[in-house]
């Protein structure tokens, strides 16, 4: 599959990550979520006082496209971060369960878009549902 255009998709994950709440860690993320139809989704991180209660920007983007849609289509998923990063373990398990394994991770910063690791390559196994058969 070639690249897509990711510049509104860049630029989206960049402007969530302006609203990002990061009082504690001060560490700001911004994702968007591309999706086949062209639709652009974007989530950034959301911290409590009570750190547990803390939400990634990965996860907002995704619970805000079920929210929005039910079901939906991913086709590449934008992280703008300073510096560059991978989304942790317990975002890679969730967008395991919305996107296909070959979804391309571009770990960006506010510099412009990073290079793309597929979902596969971070998470080679994740935990799926043919184990609660
Ligand atoms: N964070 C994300 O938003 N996504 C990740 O994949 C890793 C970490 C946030 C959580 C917390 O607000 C801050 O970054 C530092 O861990």
């Amino acid at each position: 599959m070639a690249a897509p255009d990711l510049q509104n998709t860049f630029e989206a994950a960049l402007a969530a990550r302006a609203n990002a709440h990061a009082p504690y860690s001060h560490f700001k993320v911004g994702a968007a979520l591309l999706l086949q139809n062209g639709t652009v989704v974007s989530g950034c991180n959301v911290e409590n006082s009570s750190y547990g209660g803390t939400i990634c920007a990965e996860r907002t983007a995704i619970c805000r496209a079920v929210a929005q849609f039910g079901t939906f289509a991913p086709k590449a998923l934008v992280l703008v971060t300073e510096p560059a990063a991978t989304p942790c373990g317990l975002c890679l398990q969730v967008i395991s369960e919305f996107c296909p394994p070959e979804l391309p991770i571009y770990m960006s910063t506010p510099s412009g878009l990073g290079k793309a690791i597929a979902l596969k390559e971070l998470l080679p196994h994740p935990f799926g549902p043919d184990k609660l058969k």
